[in-house]
């Protein structure tokens, strides 16, 4: 692939982790999960980040992250749900690698998050009706940044497999 970077975008529980380190596997790239390098920058975890400073704290903090893996190759990075929405950070992406949107329902990602052991401070504590209605307002927000990707999948659908053939079709594999 010529490209040097695939970035994964998305919202919570779109499950960009997860296809990240299937997808690098594939490649013969390395995986950088965005929210762990974080985590290992800053020496917390994101939830107490979030406490300590705000959420404008953490999107400061979270943008410094990012700006850091500007000259990496070969890497594939599964971007925290709230990365393509913030100063110009969706710029910088398309400029410095592939972007993905990984597209998946509200229902399904509602689902997801009440399944997952991970924190998450935006959605803690939010259970049914509270949780779909917090998802469809963020996600209605966020969609425009998110439609900025070059690529946008629908991951309800795509296995790896479907990726490495959109990732063909598209001429940058
Ligand atoms: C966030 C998503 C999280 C994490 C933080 C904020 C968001 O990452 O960065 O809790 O604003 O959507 P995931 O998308 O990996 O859950």
């Amino acid at each position: 692939m010529s490209t040097k970077k695939i970035f994964l975008l998305g919202f919570m529980g779109c499950g960009k982790s997860t296809l990240g380190r299937h997808l690098s596997k594939a490649l013969g790239w390395k995986f950088i999960d965005l929210d762990s390098y974080f985590e290992d920058k800053f020496k917390t975890t994101v939830p107490l980040f979030f406490k300590e400073f705000g959420e404008d704290g953490f999107r400061d903090a979270e943008q410094s992250a990012l700006f850091d893996l500007k000259d990496l190759t070969n890497t594939v990075i599964a971007t925290g749900g709230g990365v393509p929405c913030f100063f110009n950070n969706m710029d910088f992406m398309n400029q410095n690698g592939v972007t993905i949107y990984m597209k998946v329902s509200p229902a399904v990602l509602a689902q997801r998050l009440s399944n997952s052991k991970n924190v998450r401070p935006l959605v803690q504590g939010k259970i049914g009706n509270e949780l779909i209605e917090y998802i469809n307002d963020k996600l209605k927000s966020r969609e425009p940044f998110y439609n900025r990707a070059s690529i946008i999948a629908d991951a309800e659908l795509l296995d790896l497999n479907g990726y490495l053939r959109v990732l063909e079709d598209t001429g940058l594999k």
